[in-house]
């Protein structure tokens, strides 16, 4: 007779606090879209979903790599004409003292090499609160209870720095920042960069610098300052790729520039090369458009930027005229994480918006965020058109539930 195993496969209990809010009302966007209304989808920044299109001469690069037979394994680091344009791309950042380069599938591949390559069971790693939700996840697979420090709503959601220092502990080995953020659209100043390479110093920490839409800054007063750059002593692995700055999520081609001290530095290169030739190689053809995209024609992003900052404008005037709600102006990237003061959880908000409304966005308990607060993250990738009808939805949303 034949045996069948009848025992369920259980999932490792490290993953129990293993999430990913942005996708977490998928299955309830999909029954609403099965009852025949149209889902706006405001919650997965993708910029393809919507009017941007990637630039044809990185396309072309691809397409000749794969004719030119770029299709076996690639070096585990990355294709020499690729490391080499990332190293150029981050001196023109300013980063001086890069001690390695290397290419991943994303930047979430290099999120996962270099906190794995890093921490050991009881050590902690400072992440904002709120918080980009891979972070969190990574370390739980690791094993590792967050160490949040908050981001301040009343300082244009700046890092805040008293909070930081309290929460370092003796096993604390680094401090994450997303500059420009997500889910918050912040970009860091000079002087706070400045201060928490200070703390950096101070406490002997590395620095992941996640500066995946350094070149989405939205106003022309604002510039991009990598914290590698004015901090070439500091331990530091700046992340870049390709998905939002180039538009071309679906590749998978992100990075890391480790930049510091070379015999500091040098035992944790060591580590990260050896996950990255464990796991082979990222990507090989769309490796070709690195050099293509950092050091061709840069023309398209002036149309992003265009449109992204009257997007942008339009979602904090809409959300600033809303009962119950208010948002800090997004400085960088395609995020807005508007407070909401409602009776009920932010996730109740969002299940309830997307139900009767058929906008989804994210609820902001899913980023982190102050215990008595209450926010969502908005994408604001769609054109003016789209943008103003999801906002009418909300306003009527909200003053129906919630009283005007
Ligand atoms: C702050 C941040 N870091 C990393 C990533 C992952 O980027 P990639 O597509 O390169 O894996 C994202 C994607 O949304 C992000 O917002």
């Amino acid at each position: 007779m034949p045996v069948t195993q009848a025992r369920e496969i259980a999932a490792a209990s490290r993953l129990d606090n293993v999430r990913y809010a942005i996708r977490d009302l998928n299955s309830v966007a999909e029954a609403v879209t099965r009852q025949g209304h149209k889902v706006l989808p405001l919650n997965l920044g993708d910029p393809l979903s919507f009017d941007f299109e990637t630039p044809a001469h990185i396309i072309e690069a691809v397409y000749k790599a794969m004719r030119d037979g770029k299709n076996g394994y690639a070096p585990s680091p990355g294709i020499p004409e690729a490391l080499e344009a990332i190293r150029g791309e981050a001196a023109r950042k300013g980063i001086t003292n890069i001690q390695d380069v290397f290419v991943t599938s994303g930047a979430s591949e290099a999120v996962d090499a270099c906190l794995t390559a890093l921490l050991n069971p009881g050590d902690d790693l400072l992440t904002p609160c709120p918080d980009y939700p891979l972070y969190s996840a990574v370390l739980s697979k690791l094993g590792i209870k967050p160490n949040l420090y908050f981001l301040n709503e009343e300082d244009g959601w700046q890092p805040e720095l008293d909070n930081m220092r309290r929460r370092i502990t003796p096993r604390t080995r680094g401090i994450v920042l997303i500059n420009p953020n997500n889910p918050t659209g912040s970009v860091c100043s000079r002087s706070m960069l400045e201060q928490i390479a200070d703390i950096a110093r101070e406490h002997n920490l590395i620095i992941f610098a996640d500066e995946i839409y350094d070149k989405l800054i939205l106003d022309e007063r604002d510039q991009h300052v990598s914290i590698a750059a004015i901090a070439p002593d500091v331990p530091v692995v700046t992340l870049g790729g390709m998905s939002k700055n180039y538009l071309v999520p679906g590749w998978r081609i992100g990075w890391g520039v480790v930049s510091g001290d070379a015999a500091v530095v040098k035992p944790y290169i060591d580590g990260v090369q050896r996950l990255l030739r464990a796991r082979l190689c990222a990507n090989h053809p769309e490796q070709y458009a690195i050099k293509a995209a950092l050091e061709g024609p840069q023309d398209h992003l002036i149309e992003v930027r265009r449109k992204l900052a009257a997007r942008r404008d339009l979602t904090v005037k809409s959300c600033n005229s809303t009962p119950h709600m208010s948002c800090v102006p997004p400085r960088g990237a395609f995020y807005a994480f508007p407070r909401i003061e409602i009776p009920e959880g932010d996730d109740v908000f969002v299940k309830e918006l997307l139900l009767q409304k058929y906008v989804l966005v994210v609820h902001g308990s899913g980023f982190g965020q102050k215990p008595g607060t209450q926010h969502f993250r908005i994408v604001f990738l769609p054109d003016e058109a789209t943008l103003t009808r999801a906002y009418a939805s909300m306003r009527d949303f909200m003053a129906n539930r919630y009283g005007a």
